[in-house]
């Protein structure tokens, strides 16, 4: 499974159903039907295959609390537990090279993401809190928060703006979140 489906599964699991507007807060979208609504570009991951190579084992998919929290720490995106903006920048600047409307959609996105990326902290699962993990979610679900903020905010023209696509965008910045690490994600992490 490609990356960016991937830490899109995520968000769809962390999906929502209640009712404040007019959107429909409890239609379920198939995940199918919405999974190219926004045209990601690929992570070049092999731009830190030096530090983090180990990380990417051949065939397995390239999402992994390990890898991520690798490529946060080779570009000092923490500093004392806290996102730096420039740092930020350039570690998306390795992954997405010069595709300028989405490395601002995901560095608004990171620079967005840490309430969320705290909830989802605090919610996971004793699973996840297993001590024999080497590595915290912590940079992986900055990803995970991430790439929903850039499908809600997909520049123009990567977005394929039919019903569903619109519907879950609507949902999106509508509904109230529930955060959890339920079902696909425990998978894929
Ligand atoms: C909407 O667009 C997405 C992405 O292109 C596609 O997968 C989906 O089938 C479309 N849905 C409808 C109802 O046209
Ligand atoms: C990232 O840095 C932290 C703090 O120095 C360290 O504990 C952790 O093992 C590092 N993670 C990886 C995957 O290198
Ligand atoms: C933690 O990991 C160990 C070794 O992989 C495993 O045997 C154990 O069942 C895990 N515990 C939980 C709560 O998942």
């Amino acid at each position: 499974m490609a990356w960016n489906i991937a830490l899109l599964i995520c968000f769809f699991v962390a999906m929502v159903r209640s009712n404040p507007t007019d959107v429909d807060c409890s239609l379920h979208q198939d995940f199918n039907n919405v999974k190219d609504c926004c045209v990601y570009p690929k992570f070049r991951f092999d731009e830190f295959i030096k530090p983090c190579g180990k990380y990417m084992p051949a065939g397995a998919p390239r999402i992994s609390p390990c890898l991520y929290e690798c490529i946060f720490n080779a570009t000092n995106t923490f500093v004392d537990g806290v996102i730096d903006p420039d740092n930020a920048r350039m570690m998306l600047e390795k992954l997405f090279g010069n595709n300028q409307d989405f490395l601002e959609a995901y560095h608004n996105g990171i620079m967005s993401c840490s309430d969320t990326v705290q909830e989802m902290m605090n919610s996971r699962r004793t699973r996840f809190q297993n001590k024999t993990e080497q590595c915290s979610p912590f940079a992986v679900f900055y990803g995970v928060c991430a790439q929903k903020y850039v499908f809600n905010h997909c520049p123009s023209s990567s977005w394929s703006g039919n019903e569903s696509c619109e519907m879950v965008r609507l949902q999106n910045m509508n509904c109230p979140r529930t955060i959890s690490s339920r079902g696909s994600s425990h998978r894929l992490l």
